[in-house]
């Protein structure tokens, strides 16, 4: 059941990267990361890779540290023991000053989308502009244009947040997120709350962009369509530590059972009708 209901529509189009020819060069490493909240355990000895120029998925149930473990790529929260590497950088220990740096490598698409409402679209996208760079107001404009055509949201920059769709909010928050020009971008629960045409053309964005702007991804979801639409590599994470990590393939093929019950659950839920948010 699981198997008919997701399609692997970008593997139909681009073929992956040969692996035996080329190793695989590592953009982020977490090596047996450990951080707890008071008595919660949250991650418990997390290993993770994420290759240079993959879409890889974290997929897990509510509550079980998906975007825990992306704060810690960006050095927003510290392991309790254990390394998180970024571009062979070890940054569990770097100072705030350092990390700042390390930050400018990463765009975020936040799980919340957090557009500041008192602002227009463009001085949303152009706002990590005037707060980390010191162009000129022409060189803003030019960037906050070709952002905003990048995501298919031209001659939108006059609107307020207010008047746009669920979706093209997203849009925006991906368009800011992307302004600085990372090389790595990072998105938590992108398609959560959106109905399923908009999620897919987000989903299809998360494509479009991973080509032109030749960026590593990370996609945090529990939307198991979005999921293998996207994603070259899953991983599963499941009481503190990645169960299982393989292609998308592997994924469909695979008997461990915690995979499976997940799979097939989100299968049966993305099935059911939801009303539209958008
Ligand atoms: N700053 C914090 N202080 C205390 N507890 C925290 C903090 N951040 C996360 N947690 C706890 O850690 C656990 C994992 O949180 P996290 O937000 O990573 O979950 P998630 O997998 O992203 O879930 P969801 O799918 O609901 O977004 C949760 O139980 C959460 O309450
Ligand atoms: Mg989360």
């Amino acid at each position: 059941m699981t198997d008919s209901l997701v399609t692997d529509r970008r593997a139909e189009e681009r073929p992956a990267p040969d692996r035996r020819q080329h190793p695989r060069d590592v953009f982020v490493e977490f090596r047996d990361v450990h951080k707890a909240y008071g008595p919660k355990k949250v991650l418990q000895g997390v290993d993770l890779k994420v290759y240079r120029g993959e879409v890889l998925v974290i997929l897990g149930g509510s509550g079980t540290g998906k975007s825990v473990t992306l704060r810690h790529m960006l050095g927003l929260e510290a392991p309790d023991s254990g390394q998180v590497l970024v571009e062979d950088e070890d940054i569990t220990d770097l100072p705030e000053e350092e990390l700042y740096r390390v930050r400018m490598k990463f765009g975020m698409l936040f799980q919340s989308g957090a557009l500041f409402d008192s602002m227009t679209v463009f001085e949303n996208v152009a706002f990590p502009l005037r707060e980390h760079t010191d162009m000129t107001e022409e060189e803003v404009a030019r960037a906050v244009r070709e952002k905003l055509e990048l995501v298919s949201l031209p001659n939108t920059e006059h609107l307020m947040p207010v008047d746009l769709s669920g979706g093209m909010r997203k849009r925006v928050g991906l368009a800011r997120s992307i302004v600085l020009d990372p090389k790595m971008i990072l998105y938590d629960e992108p398609t959560t709350g959106l109905d399923p045409i908009t999620a897919q053309k987000i989903n299809e964005m998360i494509i479009d962009l991973q080509s032109k702007l030749n960026v590593t991804s990370v996609v945090v979801t529990h939307d198991i369509q979005s999921a293998f639409s996207v994603g070259d590599r899953i991983a599963f994470l499941d009481q503190g530590v990645f169960e299982w990590v393989g292609t998308m393939e592997e994924a469909r093929n695979s008997t461990h059972p915690g995979l499976r019950d997940f799979l097939k659950a989100s299968a049966v839920t993305a099935a059911q009708p939801t009303s539209a948010e958008s």
